[in-house]
């Protein structure tokens, strides 16, 4: 595990940004692995701006997504699908065949997962993965919980989460109560992971998934036995380190 120390939020954006800027200049066929959330919107848009000033090329990319609420279909403002249009895809010359998100329109559980396990065997392991990183220390909607889970799976949100994201709807009700999650295992066999971590709210979990012991009550804590995994925490997340 690498840690680099930023002093803010925009300096984590503009650093994860570079990383993933050489991925996709080394390899212009990358499979991206994406996150949604609060984490990764300023690293998308510093991508944003660097393809403006023709310095990137994402047309021979691929994007496979972390997560997707069950029952939101694209359209939905607060979709998963809806944010990467909005914050990436429909910015950038990504061919948008090439992206890919859990459908939340699947009802049937069981083959949304098949369905999105397929496609990343398909495609391969990404290239590098973004991870943000939730209160209760979840990675994609992997929640705490007494195993890891190695694939696409149907998860039930927890309380914590519910309450970190009812903040994205018009009420508590209107969260959606189950999300469709990349496994832990699919996470661990990507090539690099990219872990963006910012504010003093995350300061308490940061710190047991980096000092901690690994275990599925803290799943970002599996992290620790990624052969390449940076994790980009600003000084406020990092303040509880020993
Ligand atoms: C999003 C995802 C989640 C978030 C996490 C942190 O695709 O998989 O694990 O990364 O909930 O969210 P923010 O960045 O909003 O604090």
């Amino acid at each position: 595990m690498q840690i680099c120390k930023v002093k803010n939020y925009q300096e984590l954006s503009r650093k994860a940004a570079n990383l993933i800027a050489a991925q996709i200049t080394l390899k212009p066929d990358s499979v991206l692995g994406l996150a949604t959330g609060s984490s990764p919107i300023g690293t998308y848009d510093r991508l944003v701006e660097m393809y403006q000033d023709g310095d990137l090329d994402f047309s021979q990319i691929t994007t496979v997504n972390l997560d997707e609420y069950k029952g939101l279909p694209g359209s939905h403002e607060q979709s998963y699908r809806y944010f990467m249009n909005t914050h990436l895809f429909h910015r950038v010359n990504i061919s948008y065949a090439n992206t890919y998100v859990p459908d939340g329109t699947e009802t049937d559980s069981e083959k949304c997962c098949q369905a999105y396990n397929e496609l990343i065997h398909r495609v391969g392991p990404a290239d590098i993965q973004l991870l943000g990183l939730g209160h209760d220390g979840h990675i994609g909607f992997n929640e705490p919980s007494d195993h890891f889970e190695d694939e696409t799976h149907c998860v039930d949100l927890t309380e914590t989460t519910i309450q970190a994201n009812k903040r994205f709807f018009a009420s508590e009700e209107d969260v959606p109560r189950q999300a469709y999650t990349m496994g832990i295992g699919t996470i661990m066999r990507c090539r690099k992971l990219i872990v963006l971590v910012s504010g003093k709210d995350k300061a308490a979990i940061l710190k047991q998934v980096i000092q901690g012991p690994v275990t599925p009550e803290v799943p970002g804590s599996i992290l620790q036995f990624h052969p390449d995994c940076t994790i980009i925490a600003d000084e406020a997340a990092l303040s509880e380190m020993d």
